[in-house]
């Protein structure tokens, strides 16, 4: 049933209900050609190489993000994709650092080995120590250029393999609508936005014109879920609260969102 409410469209056809109390009725999330089966998702940085995707998808999770992923990665050969009914996001970047053409070679050689293994592709700029949100015109380069390899690949593999940016929204270097821009030109599906400000994430929202925003950072609560929703996020990471409280914590969020569905 759904909860009375403001509506929300979310781009990518993804429509959830929201209450003036911040209750969301329909768990199932539907962005970027995927069902989500809620919208809680693991962060990338707990599996770097997809070994432990088996266990984290039994955890109840709606999507698991595997990475990130580089040139120097030894992959499982169990990445899979949608196991368990759970959605599996490949993270993907580079061991060096700046945005050189060796490393846009970096990331998308690693494009090419992750797309048929994985249901969507994340290309992470959020890492600091690497110095790559500064740098505006090797960013476009790279949107452009992955965007092209992952759209003769989506041919390949016969399904259109959803590709985002991972930004952090605190970093003095980006320049985000910048950086927005050239991924909405080069027709990328969405940013993974890291940010632990609602009203930053709502501001970036309004301007993404179509893009999912996948939000990040300290979200330890089904509170906090449901203020990312509202704010303009169709899907929820965490990263912490796992590390810290384990998949008892996740069972807890997860029965929060919705109190009638069991999860393992
Ligand atoms: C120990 C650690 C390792 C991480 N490794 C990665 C990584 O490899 N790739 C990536 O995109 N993010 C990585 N992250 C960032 C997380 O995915 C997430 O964006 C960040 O921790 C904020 O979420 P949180 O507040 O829930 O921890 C890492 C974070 C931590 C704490």
């Amino acid at each position: 049933m759904r909860a009375r409410g403001k509506r929300r469209n979310h781009p990518g056809g993804q429509i959830s209900w929201s209450t003036a109390a911040g209750s969301v009725a329909n768990r199932s999330v539907s962005v970027m050609g995927l069902a989500f089966a809620n919208p809680l998702g693991l962060a990338a940085g707990v599996d770097r190489t997809g070994e432990l995707v088996p266990s984290l998808c039994s955890h109840g999770f709606g999507h698991v993000e595997v990475g990130t992923i580089t040139q120097e990665t030894r992959l499982a050969g169990s990445l899979g994709r949608s196991m368990s009914g759970t959605i599996v996001g490949a993270n993907i970047g580079s061991a060096l650092p700046g945005l050189s053409e060796q490393v846009i070679e970096d990331y998308t050689t690693t494009l090419r080995q992750v797309v048929g293994l994985s249901d969507y592709v994340v290309a992470n700029l959020s890492a600091p120590a690497l110095h790559r949100d500064g740098d505006m015109p090797g960013i476009e380069k790279l949107v452009k250029r992955l965007s092209a390899v992952r759209d003769v690949l989506s041919a390949v593999v016969g399904r259109r393999v959803p590709l985002l940016l991972k930004l952090a929204a605190g970093s003095h270097g980006t320049n985000f609508p910048a950086a927005i821009m050239a991924a909405r030109v080069s027709g990328l599906d969405g940013i993974v936005l890291v940010s632990n400000c609602l009203s930053r994430i709502g501001a970036i929202s309004t301007y993404l014109d179509g893009l999912v925003v996948i939000s990040v950072g300290d979200v330890r609560s089904a509170d906090d879920v449901r203020a990312r929703i509202n704010a303009g996020a169709a899907l929820v990471q965490v990263h912490s609260a796992y590390a810290n409280g384990g998949s008892a914590r996740i069972r807890r969020i997860l029965k929060e969102l919705t109190p009638t569905t069991r999860y393992p």
